[in-house]
C-alpha cells in the first residue's frame, strides 16, 4: 500500500527531497526572511480566501475568523520555518491531518488552496524567487499529504465502525459514510 507521502508526491508532483528543502542551507528561512515576510503571505492568502469568487471554497471557512485563521498559520510557519514555537506554545502540537478532519478535503480544494497561496507568495514582496520556489514545492506536497491523510483517517475510523464482517480490503471498501 502507497504510504502518505508517495500518495502526496504523486499526486503534487513534488517528491518529498524536494518538499524538505524548506529545511536545507546554512541559515533556515524563518532567519533569512524574517518572522514579518510570514505575517504579510498569512494575511495576503486569507485575503484572497475570503474574498473568494467561488463560494464553495469561500464557504469551507464560514466558520473561522479572518484574523484568527491567520494568526494560526502565521505562527505555524514561523514555527515551521524554523523561528520560534510560537505555534505550539499556543496551540499544542499541530497535528496537521488531525486539525483538517472537519473540511471537505479533497483534490479540488487543494488546488484551489494553493492557487491562492501560490498567487499569495507571488504578491507579497518579502519572498526572493528561490524561497518562494522552495515554499511552493512544500505547500504542494503539505496539501496533497494532508488530502491524503484526511481520506486514510475516514477510511480507517470506517472499517472500525463497520459491522460488515465481509468487507473487502481497505483499498477497495465500496461503502460510504
Ligand atoms: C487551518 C483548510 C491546507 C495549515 C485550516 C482551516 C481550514 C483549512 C478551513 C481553519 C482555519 C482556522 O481556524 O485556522 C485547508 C484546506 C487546505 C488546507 C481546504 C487544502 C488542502 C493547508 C496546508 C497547510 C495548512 C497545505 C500547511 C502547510 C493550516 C494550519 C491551520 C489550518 C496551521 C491552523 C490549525 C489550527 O490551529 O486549528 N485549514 N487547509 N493548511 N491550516 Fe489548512
Amino acid at each position: 500500500m502507497q504510504s502518505l507521502q508517495e500518495k502526496a508526491s504523486e499526486w503534487s508532483g513534488v517528491s518529498t527531497v524536494e518538499a524538505f528543502g524548506i529545511d536545507e542551507g546554512n541559515i533556515n528561512l524563518c532567519q533569512k526572511l524574517g518572522t514579518e515576510a510570514f505575517l504579510n503571505l498569512s494575511k495576503n492568502f486569507y485575503n484572497r480566501v475570503y474574498e473568494d469568487d467561488e463560494e464553495w471554497f469561500r464557504s469551507i471557512f464560514a466558520n473561522s475568523e479572518k484574523q484568527k485563521a491567520i494568526e494560526n498559520q502565521y505562527e505555524f510557519l514561523v514555527q515551521r520555518m524554523g523561528g520560534p514555537t510560537l505555534y505550539s506554545q499556543r496551540r499544542g502540537h499541530p497535528a496537521l491531518i488531525a486539525r483538517h478532519r472537519p473540511f471537505p478535503m479533497t483534490h479540488q480544494a487543494a488546488q484551489r488552496w494553493l492557487h491562492h497561496m501560490e498567487q499569495a507568495l507571488h504578491t507579497t514582496p518579502d519572498f526572493d524567487h528561490h524561497s518562494k520556489t522552495t515554499l511552493i514545492n512544500f505547500f504542494r506536497h503539505t496539501a496533497y499529504f494532508l488530502v491524503a491523510g484526511v481520506a486514510h483517517k475516514d477510511q480507517n475510523l470506517h472499517l472500525l465502525t463497520c459491522h460488515n464482517k465481509d468487507h473487502p480490503p481497505i483499498n477497495h471498501h465500496p461503502c460510504k459514510n
